[in-house]
């Protein structure tokens, strides 16, 4: 099973920003756990900060492998443009965000994606995204 996780703005802070709200670990020390521990996943991580970019590797993913993990950071909540990719490509795309974003900020409860995501994954820190990686081995 071929999957990529695809993460947003400030997600390459991870480790550093926020702590409080985001933990201390960096993604990159977490994708390697999470490659070891799903060994039979072919498993492929992307960051941008930049929306076009996130739009153009949903696009160039979303052809050619089993599942998308999504984690559009804020721009979950303002962009059209990735909503409409994430329906564009045939491939199956899960939502997913660190944070339990219904008990932050309102503007953090609207999602572009998630009327056109698989499913919502949220609040389990970076637990999430094994869960996302769990639902597609359970449902693909
Ligand atoms: C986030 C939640 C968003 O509201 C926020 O803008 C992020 C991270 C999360 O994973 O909890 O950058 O997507």
């Amino acid at each position: 099973m071929k999957l990529i996780i695809i993460n947003g703005p400030n997600l390459n802070l991870l480790g550093k920003r926020e702590p409080e709200v985001y933990g201390s670990t960096s993604f990159d020390t977490y994708f390697s756990d999470l490659s070891r521990r799903f060994p039979e996943v072919d498993l492929e991580c992307f960051q941008s900060n930049i929306e076009g970019e996130l739009i153009d590797r949903i696009q160039a993913a979303g052809f050619g492998c089993d599942g998308i993990i999504l984690n559009a950071a804020a721009y979950t909540h303002t962009s059209v443009g990735i909503g409409d990719a994430v329906k564009a490509v045939p491939c199956p795309v899960v939502e997913v965000h660190i944070s339990n974003t219904f008990q932050r900020e309102e503007f953090r409860h609207t999602s572009y994606i998630s009327p056109v995501a698989r499913g919502v994954i949220l609040g389990f820190g970076l637990l999430s995204y094994d869960l996302a990686i769990q639902s597609f081995l359970k449902f693909t």
